[in-house]
């Protein structure tokens, strides 16, 4: 496995334990040629599919035999200007105007490991996790330099990619496109499937058959967004959630992207994937390096299971960091659905010791503890405490908090900064906005210039502060609108191209800085909800709010889509109060535990405005959440039934890694009377074990109930749920 040169074939191997990826360079001029990905084989040389048949392919020479375009051959990295008319992944613009670029081979290097990429989120691993290719190639005319870097995975079939482009001339590179990867591939009957979605509704699995021209996914928002997840899959028409090829592209970044599927006239799909071209533009000056951020490849030939299996796996190993990555997450209450911001300190206090003897583990207060704050028309960036609302500050709720026994966290919003706000008054060019422009406010708020180092230090001294005010466990960090009118007061005009980029690496810096000080916090990002639910936000949190949208029945779609490509531990779900405020359905308690039970469990409601038989079920909820969260957070997820496909039942399931226990959380969520139950087929057990069901006793083996099938329970209503229980047993 690993990554080997067939110096013989001029030919990179990349395997990983069931996928190959083959690049190829061509004789006379060394271009990057992609030459296969997909299943596991054992050949170097797979130039059998391209235009050229057999003989090495032979392209654009300067030399003169034979002038062809650089589109004529699939490639690993194409460039703007020299004849490959589908989408580039680097265009360049030079000082006299000229924007042709070549790539040929230069060098290479393969070893172990994973190196870092500089100020961007990534994936990690140690020597014994991956394998390293550096591919160097040079344009000596524009003497630019690019190094495409490839990280195969040992135990999972993922292929990371980035590339970082290197200045050498003395005059300045413009760079007008610096995409992460491309992948160049014959079609198949290939659909494309994406997650779009908006607020309160993200998420949602859009699959279709790939059609002529460019088509895909896209943010120019400044933030991955709820519109749209950088995340691509293209896969065999036939493939389903167990069975068929799929190809997936997941990008390790949180602000704009193209991820884009590109069918030409010749039967060629080209999918590429990276920082969006529009409103970028980055000079280098000599000797100057951009490094792009990194792009996710994954094969799977086992349908969308194993795809989502290998994303799980390498999020949950290689990207997820810190002291919660292996460890449970506390349950949490949260008061903003309880309160919004009407709320006292012996408000808080009330719903802290409700939760305190139900046995929550931790009380998160929310948006409203700072400045004059009492709804969301002022106050952003004023992060002191407001001792009218709360005498003795968060060090007196804290300690109050924790005498109770439970862990304390706060929300706060750091790249923002309201018109009305101390902070704004004092600096009004903090803000992004174009000078002479009326600023385009949503939520009454604008966006800090986190490009700027000033505007960094200046927030993050106050994030320091109220961190180091009282004992705060986690921090809620939250981001609540687009980004527009973009631009910078300390960024001259022709680099203006790089604020939204700037920008990103800014937030980036805030967190890592925020981690490295306080490294035992639980970090939650959030953007009105799952507004920025992507790879790169991972890299800072384990953990992200899902959506706002709080409301059980429609969480099953939106926690569906999101685990198709994020592990459930990552998913933030809360039970929260009824009729729902997001849509007035009104479900069971029961059943809203159940939907939270699949990702990290809170509560959202004023738990001292629940029933006495609501508040008795608290503490099962709770005692399901540690005997399974595990299983949910470490283990197998199998999605066997969706509401959103068949419209009456929802089934997940989630095996652990021994294939000791399967969980499978059942919701009905409209009855059929009379009707025989459905039968599902549970997926992911050892067949040879023999496991008992916790609703019937009934004991058979693995293979029984995968293959025999198991009958859901009847209920009679609607909205109604059930957690079975699969168990190993020596019976
Ligand atoms: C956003 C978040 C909510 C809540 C509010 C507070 O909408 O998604 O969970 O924190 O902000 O203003």
């Amino acid at each position: 496995m690993g990554i080997h040169f067939d110096a013989a074939e001029r030919v990179f191997c990349l395997d990983t334990p069931r996928s190959s990826y083959r690049i190829g360079l061509t004789d006379a001029e060394g271009f990057v040629t992609h030459l296969y990905y997909g299943s596991r084989v054992p050949d170097s040389n797979l130039r059998q599919t391209l235009w050229y048949g057999f003989e090495r392919p032979t392209v654009y020479g300067e030399t003169g035999d034979q002038v062809r375009f650089t589109g004529s051959i699939p490639s690993e990295y194409p460039t703007a200007g020299v004849g490959d008319f589908g989408t580039p992944c680097l265009a360049v613009e030079t000082a006299d105007g000229g924007r042709a670029c070549a790539l040929r081979y230069a060098g290479h290097r393969i070893y172990g490991g994973k190196p870092k990429l500089n100020g961007l989120p990534a994936t990690f691993g140690s020597e014994s996790d991956c394998t390293t290719l550096e591919i160097d190639c040079v344009d000596a005319v524009l003497q630019l330099e690019v190094t495409l870097c490839y990280t195969a995975f040992e135990n999972l079939d993922a292929i990371t990619r980035s590339a970082r482009i290197t200045n050498r001339a003395d005059a300045p590179a413009r760079l007008t496109s610096a995409l992460s990867a491309c992948l160049d591939m014959p079609n198949r009957d290939f659909d494309l499937m994406t997650l779009y979605g908006f607020w309160s509704n993200e998420r949602m699995p859009c699959r279709r058959p790939i059609a002529w021209g460019r088509q895909g996914v896209a943010s120019e928002r400044g933030i991955s967004s709820h519109e749209e997840n950088p995340f691509l899959a293209v896969m065999e028409h036939s493939a389903t959630q167990t069975q068929g090829q799929v190809y997936a592209m997941s990008f390790v970044y949180s602000g704009n992207f193209l991820a884009e599927a590109a069918l030409t006239q010749k039967e060629q799909l080209r999918l590429v994937m990276g920082i969006h071209p529009n409103g970028f533009c980055w000079t280098l000056e000599k000797d100057e390096a951009f490094q792009t951020p990194e792009a996710v490849l994954v094969f799977s030939d086992t349908g969308l299971a194993g795809m989502t299996h290998t994303f799980h796996d390498l999020y949950r190993e290689h990207l997820i960091r810190g002291a919660y990555r292996d460890k449970a997450r506390p349950s949490l209450v949260n008061n903003w659905e309880a309160t919004y911001f009407d709320f006292d300190t012996e408000k808080l206090l009330s719903i802290a010791r409700t939760a305190a003897k139900s046995g929550i583990e931790m009380f998160v207060l929310d948006d409203g503890w700072f400045g004059e704050r009492n709804d969301d028309t002022n106050s952003l960036g004023d992060w002191f405490v407001n001792e009218k609302k709360l005498p003795g500050g968060l060090k007196y709720l804290s300690d109050e908090i924790h005498k109770l026994g439970m862990q304390f966290g706060i929300w706060m919003e750091p790249e923002m900064v309201s018109p009305d706000s101390e902070l704004y008054r004092a600096h009004p060019d903090y803000a992004l906005q174009n000078p002479g422009r009326v600023p385009t406010l949503s939520r009454h708020q604008l966006v800090l210039d986190l490009s700027r180092q000033d505007v960094r230090d200046c927030i993050y001294a106050q994030i320091h502060a109220v961190l180091s005010s009282a004992r705060i466990d986690y921090v809620k960090w939250d981001m609540n609108r687009p980004l527009a009118n973009v631009w910078s007061a300390q960024l001259p005009a022709d680099r203006q191209g790089e604020l939204y980029h700037r920008y990103m690496l800014g937030v980036y810096e805030l967190q890592e800085r925020m981690l490295t000080d306080f490294p035992h916090l639980l970090l939650e990002n959030c953007c009105s909800g799952g507004g920025r639910f992507d790879p790169g936000m991972l890299y800072y949190s384990p953990q992200i709010w899902t959506s706002d949208n709080t409301e059980a029945v429609d969480r099953l779609r939106i926690q569906e889509g999101t685990a198709l490509v994020y592990p459930l531990s990552s998913m933030g779900a809360h039970v929260a109060a009824c009729p729902s405020h997001t849509n007035r359905r009104v479900t069971p308690f029961a059943t809203r535990g159940l939907v939270s039970l699949c990702g990290c469990f809170g509560y959202e409601l004023d738990l001292t405005k629940l029933t006495e038989s609501e508040l008795n079920e608290i503490p099962g909820q709770l005692e399901n959440y540690h005997t399974y969260g595990d299983i949910f957070r470490t283990g197998d997820y199998y999605r066997i039934a969706s509401f959103a496909e068949n419209g009456e039942y929802d089934v997940m399931m989630a095996v652990s890694k021994d294939q000791k226990t399967a969980a499978i959380v059942y919701v009905q969520v409209l009855s059929r009377e009379k009707h025989p139950s459905p039968v599902i087929y549970p997926q992911g057990l050892d067949k040879t074990v023999r496991y008992r069901d916790s609703l019937t006793g009934t004991v058979l083996s693995g293979a029984g109930w995968m293959y025999g099938g198991m009958a859901l329970p009847q209920m009679q209503g609607d909205y109604l749920g059930k957690l079975i229980i699969l168990q190993a047993t020596e019976a």
